[in-house]
């Protein structure tokens, strides 16, 4: 793999600003951030009244856990644009999450929040060894989903020359990156395999490909991964992170020289963990949930967000600015299995070590009597793969890493469904 460290006289200068710079540009704008809330969004009104709290007791950082959190919740119960803390027609562009859950959660931005926006995605573009000039293979989806337009949008900001695909269409995709020769590909972890496995059947070795990047995130993906990936396409494997209601992509960005998990751009987005059962802050270093709070937004300003990712905030390696380690799940998608917490992060972990598997699986939960029961459906790496052999491995390591006992189906070559932006982790069919 090449060396792709990008050159230091070419960062952002806050990103390697001192620690006192840092907070203090952060003080002054969670300041403007709260009263702005404060003064054009009635639910940030009312729920700061009710708390007792106003945006004049912020006098320093740690005064921010006075201010009551937001929930997704929140934003449905002010859906569409309730939450908008400028006139309709400042809004320069909308968003919305999937709705996978629920109604869509709708968000707004305005002419200079999509000017931040392009400048963190840059930024994350840069860490990852991209540089003006280079060609970038864009898979995330185009649409409301933020992936594709906020990848699009920071591309410009770097001035690379940007191939706007989108998701889908697999061989077309493989075909395009074998004829224009792109440096980096945006896309998820998931739909990367997607992409390889459309190499083995063109016949083509991916490690021959011009990629020298592939940046992926929108979903949760483990190191094991990491390795396959970078292995199968003999390039670096890097992690972005980000959440429509924060800004879409580029809220962190893991570092192509360190590895070592995302730093945060911590001078447009605070972040804070929290016990996700009490509430309360956690020190850094502390398991948790993520919290965000916006510090530069206009059309859609948010105070303690909770995310409902569970990560741990450590300091600053490669930029003075704070990283989180690598998501291990939503609280949402954890699985409590018979009293024991599973994430589907683990069983991605399990498979990648046990030979004769393909990275790619599902989830079913059922309730068939009153016990909750897991079946993991997996894949065969190949067609001479001795197929029961994988899958009692498998059950072994799951037992052995995780302590549960599961039910194990390897499937043949392409028999676990393919994902073309977020995977589909977990099939739930209890009755409830
Ligand atoms: O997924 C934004 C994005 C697009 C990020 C492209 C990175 C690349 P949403 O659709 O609102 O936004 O989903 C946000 O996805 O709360 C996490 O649970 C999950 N997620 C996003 N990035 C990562 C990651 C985009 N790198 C939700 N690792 C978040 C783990 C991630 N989970």
């Amino acid at each position: 793999m090449k060396n792709l460290t990008p050159d230091r006289t070419t960062l952002d200068p806050i990103e390697i600003a001192s620690r006192d710079e840092i907070e203090a540009l952060q003080l002054k704008r969670m300041q403007w951030s709260l009263a702005h809330a404060y003064a054009n969004v009635p639910h940030y009104r009312t729920a700061f009244d009710s708390a007792g709290v106003h945006p004049d007791d912020l006098k320093s950082l740690a005064d921010l856990a006075k201010f009551p959190f937001t929930t997704k919740q929140d934003l449905r119960d002010n859906y569409p644009f309730g939450m908008f803390a400028v006139p309709r027609n400042q809004v320069a562009r909308i968003h919305a999450s999937s709705g996978t859950t629920g109604q869509p959660t709708v968000v707004g931005y305005t002419e200079n929040d999509l000017k931040h926006w392009g400048t963190v995605v840059a930024r994350s573009l840069r860490a990852a060894g991209m540089q003006p000039g280079d060609l970038l293979h864009n898979a995330y989806g185009y649409g409301l989903f933020t992936g594709g337009l906020g990848i699009h949008l920071g591309a410009d900001a770097l001035g690379l020359t940007t191939i706007p695909i989108s998701g889908g269409m697999t061989p077309r995709q493989v075909r395009l990156i074998t004829d224009f020769q792109p440096k980096g590909i945006t896309v998820t972890p998931s739909y990367a395999l997607s992409i390889l496995d459309e190499y083995n059947v063109q016949g083509i070795d991916p490690r021959d490909s011009s990629l020298q990047v592939g940046i992926f995130g929108a979903e949760p993906w483990t190191n094991a991964m990491r390795r396959e990936i970078e292995d199968a396409f003999d390039m670096h494997a890097v992690d972005i992170y980000g959440l429509s209601e924060v800004i879409g992509p580029g809220v962190s960005m893991e570092c192509v020289e360190t590895k070592d998990g995302l730093h945060i751009w911590e001078d447009h987005f605070f972040p804070e963990i929290i016990n996700p059962e009490t509430g309360a802050s956690v020190a850094d270093g502390e398991l948790g949930e993520l919290v965000f709070t916006s510090l530069t937004k206009e059309a859609f300003p948010i105070i303690r967000y909770r995310t409902r990712d569970l990560t741990r905030l450590l300091p600053g390696t490669a930029r003075s600015m704070r990283r989180m380690e690598k998501v291990t799940g939503r609280s949402d998608d954890m699985i409590i299995l018979r009293g024991v917490n599973v994430f589907p992060t683990q069983i991605e972990e399990a498979i990648m070590a046990t030979p004769g598997l393909a990275p790619h699986f599902q989830i079913e939960l059922t309730r068939p009597e009153r016990m909750d029961q897991m079946r993991v459906l997996c894949e065969a790496a190949d067609s001479s793969a001795d197929r029961d052999a994988a899958g009692q491995a498998l059950a072994a390591q799951i037992k052995q890493t995780i302590g549960i006992s599961v039910r194990v189906d390897v499937a043949k070559v392409g028999g676990v469904a393919r994902s073309e932006g977020k995977a589909v982790r977990i099939l739930d069919r209890r009755d409830r």
